[in-house]
């Protein structure tokens, strides 16, 4: 699994690999992205194996613009007003799926629905582009680890498993994108991610947070999980502890102290998020966790944090 700078030639490569039916990691502006030709079954198929992911949940299909989203799944005014105004980015669309299209049955894992996604990042935006196929793309880590958001990640957890892993740097956002469902007739937040709620409930309306592993199966109560302990909310250090933090006035005592923003900002805190989880994990078996405020972005982060601390036996 050879590791190599994004540029021309080795995006030209990956894009052959997709079109070969191999998988291929690549940085997105949210996430690194495991990908395959979301056309292929066997392909799709190989996702699955490779991250060890349970085959009811459904991936995302990465797509070059809204025309050929709409080839793909059917949009309501709502969806079509979503991704007018979010696309190219971090927001991705559950949408019903079009009949008899050439799109894998697996990508949706049974279900009557396809996730679609416009990504903005210049490698996954060039990759779309030379290989002209839809591209199905779940976090390229092992399932219900910690996502990656620089290339070592994706070696680390998935290494042998890829064709191609292209290295664009860290990943600008860091926390994946937000999905939203456009199913019934009013919209549902599915996932929070790297778009915030608010600004989707300008363009959207009110937003529901559904419930339950139908709607979205990939919301796992245990997810993102570090191999340490991980004690939310904590205001102080027990001995032994790392400590992840947030803003200037925090509890002394930690072995190590990894600061998701020193200016308490949430974007910086979204960003360094999975890549202090990484670093905490490989030097304690401990880490506590001061609180993150709850608006914006925090939601996101906060989510991710409750599924990284839920007990493991549970997926
Ligand atoms: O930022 C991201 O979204 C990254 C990058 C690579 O694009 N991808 C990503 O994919 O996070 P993944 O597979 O790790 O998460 C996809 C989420 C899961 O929670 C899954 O259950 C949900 O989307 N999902 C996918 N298809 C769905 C569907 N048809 N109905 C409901 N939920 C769906
Ligand atoms: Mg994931």
């Amino acid at each position: 699994m050879p590791v190599l700078a994004a540029d021309r030639a080795t995006i030209a490569r990956a894009a052959e690999l997709l079109r070969a039916g191999r998988l291929v990691a690549f940085p997105t502006e949210t996430v690194y992205g495991l990908g395959a030709d979301a056309s292929n079954d066997t392909a799709v198929a190989d996702i699955f194996a490779a991250k060890g992911r349970p085959s009811f949940n459904p991936l995302i299909v990465h797509v070059a613009d809204l025309a050929q989203a709409e080839q793909l799944g059917i949009f309501s005014e709502t969806a079509r007003r979503l991704a007018v105004h979010f696309w190219p980015g971090a927001l991705t669309l559950v949408v019903p799926r079009r009949p008899h299209i050439d799109l894998s049955l697996l990508v949706s894992a049974g279900l009557e629905t396809v996730a679609l996604r416009v990504p903005s990042a210049p490698v996954i935006r060039a990759l779309l582009d030379r290989s002209g196929r839809p591209i199905a793309a779940p976090s390229a880590n092992r399932s219900g680890l910690i996502s990656p958001t620089r290339a070592e990640h994706v070696a680390e957890s998935l290494g042998v498993q890829v064709d191609l892993i292209l290295d664009g740097g860290p990943t600008p956002l860091g926390l994946e994108s937000t999905v939203i469902g456009c199913v019934g007739a009013d919209p549902v937040m599915l996932r929070p991610g790297a778009i915030a709620r608010e600004e989707l409930e300008a363009i959207a309306g009110p937003l529901r947070r559904a419930q339950g592993a139908i709607l979205s199966p990939g919301q796992l109560a245990s997810h993102y999980a570090p191999r340490a302990k991980l004690r939310l909310g904590a205001r102080s250090v027990t001995r032994g502890e790392a400590l992840i933090g947030f803003g200037t006035d925090l509890p002394s005592g930690a072995s190590h102290v990894f600061n998701l923003s020193p200016r308490a900002d949430l974007r910086e805190a979204a960003a360094n998020l999975f890549a202090m989880l990484h670093a905490a994990d490989a030097v304690s078996t401990q880490i506590a966790v001061v609180p993150i405020p709850a608006h914006g972005l925090g939601e996101a982060i906060n989510d991710r944090l409750a599924r990284a601390a839920a007990p493991k036996d549970v997926a």
